[in-house]
């Protein structure tokens, strides 16, 4: 069986952290003795000086006939004054919805090893954190109706529109409904029905789909009370299931409390197995071509891609156990150091995990 993956290096920190991803991938390939083809494509600024456009036509080809999408990380300075439709996020936007992938997993897991570097006391992290954001991630305010109008007396107006539909509202729930019944049986559905019409209905169509998942326990939470209780209580949370824009906030304040956003990977689903795979953070120019990223994210997120597109549980654990290794020998890049540890660089901490795997 081989295995075509598309990848997409993208801007600032994501060619360095792909590369080291991909050869975590070389080293599960060499020891279960798979074949992975690998063809890379420009997405994000790259693309934008390279092409003109953010998400080449050639890149969305490329990726949908692979069996999956690894994607460094998008965006920057340089190109922050271009128009909204032609910035790097909208080719990142541009892919999600062009392969149709509107459930985005997000785990935030707190490593043993890494408990010094969360900035939660250690009474509230208690045993660990292991919550997985489900983040709706084609719909609402991203996609919705958005533009600018000149008004009388008030000068330029501009709008975005949150808008779901039932359909888009109930695959969503589905899908965190499933992963809940493989974890802890309990998902958390965010919203702002209080005062929003469409956090209304999505409350209500997810209490429908709660009636076909009678052994998972369901609530729901208002999301200014969610970001309370994610730092208040990190513990109560199993699934939280949510809109894009809500999911987008709360992933981000998820993956802090377990230590750094240098460590999320997330993974990216339609249908099918066919999947995208990125770290949770974002391109990081700051810290660009100094090795000194942390390519822990998009290491798990190859992780990820073995689990959800290929099935290959025993190539995921892998790759897991052989992070927590690392880790727990005592090496770290300089977001997830604390004292007594040691620091290493982008291509170190690769070279590390790829030889946990090998040996
Ligand atoms: C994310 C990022 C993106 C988003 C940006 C870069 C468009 O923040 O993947 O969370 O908002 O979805
Ligand atoms: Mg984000």
């Amino acid at each position: 069986m081989k295995y075509d993956i598309a990848v997409l290096p993208g801007d600032g920190i994501g060619p360095e952290v792909t590369e080291e991803a991909l050869g975590v991938l070389e080293a599960v390939g060499k020891k279960f003795g798979l074949e992975f083809s690998i063809k890379k494509a420009l997405l994000g600024g790259c693309a934008i000086d390279a092409t003109g456009h953010p998400l080449p036509p050639e890149t969305l080809e490329l990726c949908r006939s692979s069996s999956a999408v690894l994607l460094g990380a998008v965006g920057g300075a340089k190109w922050d004054n271009l128009p909204g439709n032609m910035r790097p996020e909208a080719g990142l936007l541009g892919i999600r919805a062009g392969l149709g992938l509107f459930a985005n997993l997000r785990p935030a897991v707190i490593y043993p090893a890494l408990k010094d570097a969360s900035p939660l006391r250690s009474d509230i992290i208690k045993d660990g954190i292991d919550i997985l954001v489900v983040r709706e991630l084609t719909g609402g305010m991203y996609f919705g109706k958005k533009g600018r109008y000149e008004t009388e007396n008030e000068g330029t107006a501009a709008f975005d529109t949150e808008v779901y539909s039932t359909q888009e509202i109930r695959r969503i729930a589905r899908v965190a409904f499933e992963a809940a019944r493989k974890r802890k049986k309990k998902v958390t559905s965010v919203d702002k029905a209080n005062v929003l019409e469409s956090s209304r209905l999505w409350r209500e169509v997810v209490t429908v789909v709660a009636k076909d998942y009678p052994d998972v326990e369901l609530n729901h939470m208002y999301v200014d009370n969610a970001a309370m209780q994610l730092i208040r209580c990190p513990e109560q949370f199993d699934v939280i299931v949510t809109s894009n824009m809500f999911g987008d906030i709360l992933s981000d304040e998820a993956s802090m409390i377990t230590g750094s956003i240098g460590m999320l990977p997330s993974a990216s689903l339609g249908d099918g197995t066919f999947g995208l795979y990125e770290p949770v953070h974002g391109s990081a120019p700051d810290i660009a071509g100094q090795d000194k990223a942390n390519p822990i994210a998009t290491i798990l997120s190859v992780g990820m891609m073995m689990k959800y597109s290929f099935g290959l549980d025993d190539a995921a654990k892998e790759i897991e156990d052989a992070v927590s290794k690392v880790l727990e020998k005592g090496y770290r890049t300089a977001d997830i150091a604390s004292e007594g540890t040691r620091i290493v660089g982008t291509k170190e901490m690769g070279r590390l995990i790829r030889e946990a795997i090998s040996g």
